[in-house]
């Protein structure tokens, strides 16, 4: 690229652009991820501002994109729906630089008071024109190119948060804007069909690579009764044409005032003093925007009052009041260079994609999870192609789908292993032929390493010092070949090992023995008996309370534990059928592994003094994690809720209890702190 001309390259450009806004807006099918778009688009700006001469008035710099779709009918926007300028940093200068240019234009000098804001969450959906006359919902409309949209009013109809009726208002026009998006359980949901439907055939069904498009899909569906069964939201934003309703003087109070009248408002929004309560704004929606049950690519800041908002105005398509700060893309696109195959603790296989290095969701990514075959081959994924990486939160990386190109030279499709590629032992294809899985079992070194990891994890046996590069070295060198082994390692097989020194291999062992004694559920759970997760764990030890009685239970007592269904029942008996299994729990307990209740007590009788009592954390307490708070009032039989109800016996609430505190307050529900956490556990502990 770089031996083109600007003007050619502005040209190349200009025309990629259009063809990924043609593929993005008008067929809900974007080809490349929105990051790619947007580093072209900023290049052809860069081109722009240092040639304006190669400047043309169809630049897609210059207008709002987006067409309208055959089949729909024009609506022409009597105030144009225009887009705001977006920074991408990842610093917050992006909010101080916004502040700046604000503070510019108004002319405020230095020690003149904070522009004051209204920050809101920037939702990744479609925006709408709802056109409200006389308090009536009479037109839906899309945004198209700024100027005319489509008339989706019949399928916005279908959007029951949509109100059909304003509440209180009778205003002449009010046109309200705002974000049609789909939730990520409902797009799971709805993703989760669409693949069965293809399964069964059915030809002119497709999944959706995100809520976005989904979304998208959904408001320009010609057929409304299909639109309908697209779970879709709406949240407000702002306001288009208005007649007849004095507007109130500020964004925030516009907000408010929509939501008064029954318009879906999000309440994640903020009013702030100047670039500072910008940059916190920032930081603490990032902090919560995996945990958001919906998509948003950044936040909105908004000049508050409106009266400044019109000395700002706007320029050419973007308001001087506004701007959207994005957060780092979850997707990017990458080369993949190869596919590795991983086995895990069970033999699964996964094969696992080895990818040229790329920045995506705030880490560098150089390996992705393909899942299985048959999601490898959904995709159409082969070694060479561009594909489309995605990194959300703590969600491990995976491949989304490729980016359409024409393969350079012939590439096969991608096959299985028939042989485990660590242990040789035969591979064998499993849930109609979906998952595949190494038949070797504790044969399998991978499984091994795999198994003890899962043994030594925090919510098992907590072994502390043990990790991935140890288990490895233990495995690899015949050390340990089973569970028990670990018990028996002594100083000398510990130093033995690359990169431990004496100190290291010490910790290593009380860490150890400090394991050893554990609970029976976390003893149950670490053994990593297949479907049997750290709740029925918990369910199967509070029910047989000791280990005997477990392991020579029938499949009828299994079935009659809580919450134990047969795939459950059914795996807990193959497990202790095999002797090697029964081995193992016996050279465990040999070797000094002990649980504190059930085990040994009368008939497993449990001491429980909290049973029947529901507690709900909230915030954060001074010194005890949630999980060990938890833990503790599940140990002494309390149960722990997420949501405050009558039938809640007490609320612990730590620094920054937000709403859970307030509904125990209202429903004078007793609520303890820490101390008093620690005290009732104390006080039912000794009078038990
Ligand atoms: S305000 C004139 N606020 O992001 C200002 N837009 O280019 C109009 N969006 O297409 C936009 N959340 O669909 C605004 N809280 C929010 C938003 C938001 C999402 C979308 C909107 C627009 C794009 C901005």
């Amino acid at each position: 690229m770089n031996e083109l001309t600007p003007s050619s390259r502005a040209d190349e450009l200009r025309a990629q652009l259009q063809a990924q806004a043609h593929a993005y807006y008008v067929l809900d099918a974007p080809q490349v991820p929105d990051a790619e778009y947007d580093r072209l688009f900023q290049e052809l700006q860069a081109i722009e501002a240092a040639h304006p001469e190669l400047l043309t008035v169809d630049s897609p710099t210059q207008r709002v994109i987006g067409q309208v779709l055959a089949g729909f009918t024009p609506v022409h926007h009597t105030v144009p729906m225009l887009s705001i300028r977006t920074e991408t940093d990842t610093e917050p200068t992006g909010a101080v630089a916004f502040d700046m240019r604000v503070r510019r234009e108004l002319e405020l000098d230095e020690g003149a008071a904070p522009v004051e804001y209204s920050a809101e969450l920037k939702f990744d959906g479609l925006a709408i024109n709802l056109r409200y006359e006389r308090g009536r919902l009479v037109q839906a409309a899309t945004r198209g190119d700024g100027e005319t949209g489509e008339d989706v009013t019949q399928n916005i109809r279908t959007i029951a948060e949509v109100p059909a009726r304003l509440k209180g208002v009778a205003a002449a026009v009010i046109e309200v804007r705002g974000e049609v998006y789909m939730r990520r359980d409902a797009f799971n949901a709805m993703n989760e069909r669409q693949r069965e439907l293809i399964d069964q055939g059915a030809k002119n069904e497709k999944t959706f690579v995100n809520p976005r498009n989904a979304a998208a899909g959904a408001v320009r569906q010609l057929d409304p009764a299909i639109a309908a069964k697209r779970p879709l939201s709406f949240f407000a934003y702002g306001l288009g044409d208005v007649q007849g309703w004095a507007v109130p003087a500020t964004h925030s109070g516009l907000l408010d005032a929509l939501a008064a009248m029954g318009v879906p408002v999000n309440t994640d929004r903020a009013v702030v003093q100047g670039a500072s309560g910008l940059v916190a704004f920032h930081a603490e929606v990032a902090a919560k925007r995996d945990a958001l049950p919906f998509d948003i690519d950044g936040v909105v800041y908004k000049v508050n009052g409106r009266a400044l908002q019109q000395r700002l105005g706007f320029v050419t398509r973007e308001p001087r009041w506004a701007v959207a700060h994005k957060y780092p893309a979850q997707e990017q696109m990458t080369l993949l260079r190869g596919i590795d195959i991983q086995v895990g603790r069970t033999g699964k296989l996964t094969p696992v994609a080895k990818l040229a290095p790329v920045f995506v969701g705030g880490t560098t990514v150089s390996n992705a999870t393909l899942h299985n075959l048959f999601e490898l081959r959904r995709k159409r994924v082969r070694i060479g192609d561009t594909v489309i990486v995605r990194r959300a939160g703590d969600v491990i990386p995976e491949v989304v789908g490729v980016v359409p190109a024409v393969r350079a030279r012939y590439v096969p499709n991608f096959r299985m292993p028939r042989a485990c590629p660590v242990c040789g032992s035969a591979v064998v294809r499993e849930r109609d032929g979906m998952d595949h899985r190494c038949s070797g079992g504790l044969f399998c070194p991978a499984q091994r390493k795999q198994a003890m990891l899962h043994f030594a994890q925090r919510r098992a046996l907590d072994i502390e010092g043990l990790g991935d590069r140890i288990v490895d070295q233990l495995v690899d060198a015949g050390v340990v070949r089973t569970l028990p082994d670990l018990f028996k390692l002594g100083l000398a097989n510990l130093t033995a090992l690359d990169r431990m020194g004496e100190k290291s291999a010490q910790n290593l062992l009380s860490g150890l023995t400090a394991a050893k004694q554990t609970t029976f559920a976390r003893f149950l759970y670490g053994l990593g008996i297949r479907h049997v997760g750290e709740t029925t764990a918990k369910d199967l030890a509070k029910h047989f309370g000791a280990m005997d009685p477990l392991m020579d239970a029938t499949l009828d007592q299994l079935l009659a534990v809580n919450d134990v269904g047969p795939v459950v029942a059914q795996s807990v008996r193959t497990f202790f059928e095999q002797a090697h299994n029964r081995d193992v729990v016996n050279d465990l307990r040999k070797a000094g592994v002990t649980w504190t209740e059930g085990e040994g007590s009368a008939a497993g009788q449990v001491l429980q003094p909290l049973a029947g009592k529901t507690f709900v954390l909230t915030g954060t307490l001074p010194t005890l994690t949630r999980d060990d708070a938890k833990e503790r009032i599940e140990t002494a039989g309390g149960k722990v809720s997420g949501s405050v109800s009558k039938k809640t016996d007490y609320v612990v609430a730590g620094s920054e209890a937000g709403s859970k505190l307030d509904k125990a307050r209202e429903l004078g529900r007793p609520v303890l702190d820490e101390v008093a956490l620690l005290a009732l556990l104390a006080s039912v502990a000794a009078g038990a």
